[in-house]
């Protein structure tokens, strides 16, 4: 600690810290424009001078000492302040009242009120650009720009984009998108990072344009006149007065547009915003203090919301009759269920009923949707969407760590030396997730290996880059533990005290020689060599995974060895190690948490316990099924065998995610009654017998569970469209119409009853989790969460983790003679899953119309192939016909579809193939045969994609350019302190 006196107040604080954010802290008022606490200090705006020992100092880089005396005061310091900022203004057209920016946080409009600036000293100067329009999602208006770098730092330090710069040399200096291109054409992924933090109007979300402000849907012309009329009367009134005008605008506005913090509806990241609405518009979404994600989010989260106001949401009950559907009440709908549900329950018996919940949908939904399977029906046969991706990896953890979820937090990611990323694309699948790798890897020295068989965006980040043979990741892995082991560089000492079966787990190990994992994946030794050195030297590693490891016969298994390699190399309980299976959707993990699995009552509490049982049936009043159920798999091959008469599914578009997606549809045909709820008439519908809409996560209240097992709440940020019900609501009416008797009036009572029959949420309330207020399970009664997982042990009775030997089995569906190339499939950045949210977003249908099949330059030469050329794909389960877009991301026989398709599915083409622990399809063994078509159309990806951009890495703003510009000279002339960022 340093003793340091601020305006004569003595204090005693950490040297490291930020002078500007102690005299934040403290409720000083000195002038801050460029500095944002999530970017750290940017040096451009020279607005927060402070004198310090006589001499002026940015506050926002000082270092502290023992004994300094700083004034934010003094004449000198003051002058320098406003000097500063009036250069800024000279870059800045101040026309708050007809502004959409005046919303009370403008830090133009708040520091020009701050210092008191009656008159500008600098006039304003245009520059000589056009406002950039072109992007979808926001606009750029170089007039209103004061050149404070914040959206570079933004773009390039944290998103890492680094789209973004500013051309200091120019006379008339502007930000650039890739070195002068149009945000359009321009590698700008519409994260929205740069938008977020601007301090002004000069980047915008163009649903903020001409609907924030009571002035500012004006005409064009009717603004120029009225920003003249302010201009004009500024030199006789100053500032002062005009402000005020701008204030009481202002002020107005506080009360028609709300502000709801709500959790992003799409990844598994759970990114938590504040939205900012206007009757039913969206105007904007503000991330600011969410837990995960801070400032940052990615084009889904920031702009993908136009599903909410679609014209073609569903907002009526229908129910087929004569093979046509017809609108109905929600009292004969209901009613029809319910009745149709009793009977089959009576007839055929309760396992004769499945339940699907929802990946989607919030914690209570998914817990009421098991509820009323067990409680009301009498079966386990629930199921949620984590059987097609998560459950190999809960597996491989409930097998040698004991709990299924991801060990640490995305904090721990961000702060590993050492991150290993095997079969995930993070950078579109987990975008925010990505940026905490990227930055770590850019700024801080963190090394990134990465194993795909694409070459990502993480890949070509990597400093060390695999590429296996599809499915072979268990064998490398593997070697890597034996590796570690043979030439003494396991870490024995963590092995001793923390973990057991060492001496079976490493006679497994006998066939994993690296010679033969080499020969398996085809990753060259030495590489694999130089992997096992780098895991041996990290201090502290992570593993990411996902679809790419999972999706395979032996994605459980290989799921396990990854936790194994961790284990013997000593990679957990410590922050930033661990095992990190990144979850697809918003709320899988919870869905997962909270029960709706064949067999496990809420938080993995075996339905084969008597013990649970009872406490269940003690609080459910009802007794028990206690033969674990059928999950996704067995439910459609039971509907063959005749014995699966009906299943109700809310919030998944199993006909096209389920593999072998015909195989699927044609056993939805055939059960005796069908019910799906939805937001929209999803392909699924097609197949149901009762279709009740439900609402989206701006409509209802609830909490969803993140990656990182952090639990949050959701806010009603609209009223539901008039027809639509809030998921839990219909679950509800739904059981009691077959004769329960829940009367929850709000999502937290039904939180409040799994806390009192789950231990693992003991202590989760909404209470608990207002606001931006979170918690991480496990959940002490008193609150108490646990960001970093195992520090006191492994869930396991003795506390020690357990090394599970695995074996090489092989790759189902592989390439032969006729089906001679391998699909992969898997996400896009713009898109989530199919696209049934995302593509009622005008802006992402512009930018990623449609899908494609991604072919290797080499395989294009080989069979004539161009962008654009249409082609057939043909399995030994189906057919698509697709548009081939050639790149180097896939090599040599090695095809990758997305999966943003409803009329060509990739799924179409997929087997029925799957884990063999878990019954996960095996989505990513498949191969097929390619017929090259006749016709040839444009790219499918259209060039204003991101993709076809020129980024301009460079390490933040450069602040240093400027200030050799021969026109800038510091405030004050009294600068001494340049500093560079931390
Ligand atoms: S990628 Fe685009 S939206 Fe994201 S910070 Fe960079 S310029 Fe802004
Ligand atoms: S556009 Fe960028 S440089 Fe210009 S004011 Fe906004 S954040 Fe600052
Ligand atoms: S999709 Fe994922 S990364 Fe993107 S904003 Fe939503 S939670 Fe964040
Ligand atoms: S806040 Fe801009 S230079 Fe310090």
């Amino acid at each position: 600690m340093v003793k340091v006196a601020i305006d004569g107040v003595v204090q005693e604080v950490r040297p490291e810290e930020l002078l500007i954010d102690l005299i934040n802290r403290g409720g000083g008022s000195v002038p801050h424009v460029c500095y944002h606490p999530q970017l750290g200090p940017v040096q451009t705006c020279d607005t927060c001078m402070v004198e310090i020992d006589g001499r002026l100092v940015r506050a926002c880089a000082a270092e502290l000492s023992d004994g300094m005396k700083i004034s934010t005061k003094s004449a000198k310091a003051v002058a320098a302040q406003v000097e500063a900022f009036d250069r800024i203004l000279s870059n800045h057209l101040l026309y708050c009242t007809v502004c959409d920016n005046n919303n009370g946080n403008c830090i133009v409009h708040n520091t020009t009120k701050l210092l008191a600036i009656e008159h500008q000293r600098i006039p304003f100067r245009s520059k000589p650009y056009e406002v950039d329009n072109t992007n979808p999602f926001y606009r750029y208006d170089p007039d209103q720009c004061i050149l404070c770098g914040r959206c570079v730092e933004a773009c390039q330090n944290v998103e890492v984009n680094e789209t973004l710069s500013i051309n200091w040399e120019d006379p008339n200096p502007r930000v650039l998108w890739d070195g002068g291109s149009t945000i359009q054409e321009s590698s700008c992924v519409s994260c929205g990072h740069c938008v977020t933090v601007c301090p002004c109007n000069a980047l915008m979300e163009k649903t903020m344009l001409g609907h924030a402000g009571f002035l500012t849907s004006l005409k064009k012309s009717a603004l120029s006149g009225m920003i003249e009329i302010v201009k004009g009367v500024e030199p006789e009134t100053g500032y002062g007065s005009i402000l005020q005008v701008s204030e009481a605008e202002s002020a107005m506005r506080e009360h028609r547009i709300r502000k709801t913090k709500t959790v992003c509806t799409y990844c598994g990241v759970g990114c938590s915003f504040d939205v900012w609405t206007k009757d039913r518009h969206i105007l904007k979404v503000a991330p600011e203090h969410g837990p995960a994600n801070g400032i940052s989010t990615c084009i889904k989260g920031k702009f993908g919301w136009g599903h909410i106001n679609s014209e073609d949401r569903l907002t009526t009950p229908l129910i087929r009759e004569g093979g046509k559907f017809r609108q109905a009440s929600w009292d004969e709908a209901l009613g029809l269920v319910a009745r149709r549900l009793s009977a089959i329950k009576v007839n055929d018996g309760p396992d004769s009923l499945a339940f699907i919940s929802s990946s989607k949908c919030t914690n209570e939904e998914s817990y009421l949707m098991q509820k009323l399977a067990r409680a009301v029906i009498g079966t386990n046969n629930v199921d949620n969407c984590s059987r097609y991706c998560q459950s190999p990896a809960t597996a491989g953890l409930f097998r040698t760590v004991g709990y299924g979820g991801d060990s640490g937090s995305i904090a721990d990611v961000e702060a590993a030396d050492l991150v290993m990323i095997v079969g995930s694309n993070t950078a579109e699948s987990h975008p925010v997730i990505a940026t905490r790798v990227k930055s770590s890897h850019k700024l801080n020295g963190q090394k990134l290996i990465v194993s795909d068989i694409r070459e990502n965006e993480m890949a070509r980040r990597a400093d060390v880059f695999l590429h296996p043979k599809p499915g072979t990741d268990i064998a490398w892995l593997s070697a890597i533990s034996r590796y570690l082991l043979d030439n003494g560089l396991a870490h024995s000492k963590f092995l001793d005290q923390w973990v057991t079966g060492l001496a079976e787990y490493r006679k497994s190990l006998e066939p994993f020689t690296m010679e033969a994992a080499a020969r398996i994946s085809g990753v060259p030794e030495d590489t694999l060599k130089t992997v096992a050195r780098m895991i041996s030297e990290a201090k502290a590693m992570c593993i990411l995974w996902a679809m790419g490891v999972t999706q395979h016969s032996q994605g459980s298994d290989t799921s396990t060895a990854i936790s194994n390699l961790l284990l013997i190399s000593g990679n957990y309980m410590r922050p930033g190690t661990g095992a990190y299976p990144l979850r697809g959707h918003n709320n899988v993990q919870g869905a997962s948490d909270h029960g709706a699995m064949p067999n496990m009552l809420p938080g993995y509490q075996s339905v084969d316990d008597p013990e649970v049982r009872q406490r269940f049936e003690t609080g459910w009043k009802v007794k028990l099924p206690s033969t674990k159920g059928l999950d996704n798999h067995q439910m459609v091959e039971a509907i063959y065998e005749g014995k699966l008469k009906s299943i109700y599914l809310f919030g998944e578009e199993m006909s096209i995610v389920d593999c072998n997606a015909n195989y699927v549809a044609d056993g939805f045909a055939k059960l005796d009654f069908f019910v799906v709820q939805d937001i929209f008439f999803s392909n699924t519908c097609r197949y149901a017998d009762v279709v009740l809409p439900g609402a989206p996560s701006l409509e209802k209240e609830g909490t969803f569970t993140s990656t990182e097992r952090r639990i949050q709440r959701l806010y009603q940020v609209l009223e539901p469209i008039e027809g639509c019900w809030p998921d839990w609501k219909i679950t509800q009416e739904i059981a009691n119409r077959m004769g329960a008797d829940w009367s929850y009036q709000h999502p937290s009572e039904i939180m409040d009853e799994i806390a009192s029959l789950t231990p693992m949420f003991a202590g989760v309330s909404y209470e608990r989790l207002e606001g931006y207020k979170s918690l991480q399970w496990p959940v002490a009664a008193d609150g108490t969460d646990e960001p970093l997982l195992y520090t006191q042990g492994f869930a396991f009775p003795d506390g020690k983790a357990k090394l599970f030997p695995v074996s090489w089995i092989g790759v189902t569906d592989a390439p032969d003679s006729k089906f001679d190339l391998h699909l992969n499939n898997g996400r896009l950045l713009e898109h989530f899953h199919e696209g049934n949210l995302t593509y009622r977003t005008e802006g992402i249908k512009e930018k990623t119309p449609d899908v494609f099949v991604e072919v290797s330059p080499e395989l294009a030469e080989e069979r004539g192939i161009q962008s654009g050329t249409w082609v057939q794909l043909v399995s030994r389960y189906g057919q698509v016909r697709v548009r081939a877009l050639v790149t180097d991301r896939v090599k040599g026989r090695e095809l990758y579809m997305p999966m943003n398709s409803v009329e060509s599915p990739v799924n179409r083409l997929t087997s029925s193939h799957t884990d063999r622990v878990t019954n996960t399809p095996a989505y990513k063994e498949t191969s097929v045969h390619m017929n090259v078509l006749a016709e040839v159309g444009e790219s499918p990806l259209p060039r204003i994609n991101s993709r076809f951009g020129h980024p301009t890495p460079q390490n933040g703003v450069q602040v240093e350019r400027k200030w050799k510009r021969a026109d800038y000279a510091p405030p004050g002339n009294g600068l001494v302190q340049l500093q560079t960022k931390k």
